[in-house]
């Protein structure tokens, strides 16, 4: 051993921790140059025979080499844990996850969810009908006389001699009737069609709540009572009604119904035009006409309807005075939703 062999070794190191790029890598590395049989220490061992003039010399590039290996060991062991823990693709596991943003139910689905579920809990089962009817459902079966003015273009979209959007979802009770014999107890949710101007008040499409109950012995006290059960539960135990007469092609007698105010709490305000009420639905006892139309006897079977629009009702809910806003999935109108 002499300065020459010393120099070359570290030399060597250096270009050996050149070739590390594994932690295996290193403790081959490590295992070579570093430990107790490694190069190092035994160059150090060749020191005793080396002559005495040479030592103090050699024993200088002896510990040159020693902290040159040892430095580059501990260098190079740092830069590989720090490689670790940002992964090898170089992407951060430690930073939180973005957030997605979650949609939340429309405000009408969401009172039509709520209706819903105060009729299931009074034992109705749902039922749905297409939007796309025909002449028989939406009018014939339900007693609309052959020249009723609700038949006319101005109020119908026909879609061509035969085939019509349904304008409230009464039809599905004649499909219901049709399919089942009674007892009936079901409601009907779904989309409904009215050629009408588009203003702040009325759209061409909306949605109802339809009911019927048919079976031997119905009453409209049952009418009432279910009615007013609906009410209490959905606009609060302090809720007040009334029934006014009213006429419909499909019931007799027929009624609407109206509540008092949640806003004034019937008082009077802009909501509810100074009156203190709001008209909220339509009912009265099946006609006996629509029960010959299905095909059931009316002297063995009473039953009643009713029909409430959402939409509406909705708007009120929540103090929302352009119904088109309902409509146009503003996210800024929706996301007060959440
Ligand atoms: N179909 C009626 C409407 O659209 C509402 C209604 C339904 C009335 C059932 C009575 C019974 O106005």
């Amino acid at each position: 051993m002499n300065i020459h062999s010393v120099n070359e070794t570290i030399e060597k190191v250096k270009s050996d921790i050149q070739h590390v790029s594994t932690a295996e890598d290193l403790e081959l590395f490590r295992l070579k140059y570093l430990v107790r049989k490694g190069i190092v220490q035994q160059m150090f061992e060749g020191l005793k025979t080396a002559a005495s003039e040479e030592r103090p010399l050699l024993g200088k590039a002896l510990n040159e080499l020693r902290k040159t290996a040892q430095q580059l060991y501990d260098d190079k062991k740092r830069d590989l844990e720090q490689l670790k823990t940002t992964s090898r693709e170089g992407i951060d596991l430690t930073i939180p996850g973005r957030r997605r943003p979650v949609g939340t139910k429309h405000p009408v689905t969401q009172a039509l969810d709520d209706m819903t579920d105060i009729f299931k809990s009074m034992g109705f089962a749902v039922a749905l009908g297409p939007e796309i009817e025909d002449d028989f459902h939406n009018f014939e079966a339900l007693n609309f006389p052959p020249d009723h003015p609700a038949r006319d273009m101005q109020d119908t979209f026909f879609l061509d001699k035969t085939a019509l959007l349904r304008t409230h979802t009464s039809p599905v009770q004649i499909r219901v009737m049709m399919n089942r014999k009674p007892p009936i107890r079901h409601i009907m949710p779904g989309r409904v069609y009215r050629n009408e101007a588009i203003s702040a008040r009325s759209y061409c499409m909306f949605h109802q709540l339809e009911g019927l109950a048919v079976d031997e012995n119905i009453t409209f006290a049952e009418l009432k009572g279910t009615l007013a059960t609906f009410a209490k539960k959905f606009f609060g135990s302090t809720v007040k009604y009334v029934f006014r007469p009213s006429f419909f092609p499909f019931t007799e007698p027929s009624a609407e119904m109206d509540i008092s105010c949640f806003l004034c709490k019937g008082k009077g305000c802009r909501v509810c035009k100074q009156t203190g009420w709001l008209e909220i639905l339509g009912c009265g006892m099946v006609d006996p006409n629509v029960f010959k139309a299905v095909g059931y006897d009316p002297e063995k079977v009473t039953g009643y309807a009713f029909g409430m629009g959402i939409d509406r009702t909705t708007l009120l809910l929540y103090g929302i005075d352009d119904i088109r806003m309902l409509y146009e999935n503003d996210v800024r109108l929706l996301n007060q939703f959440t």
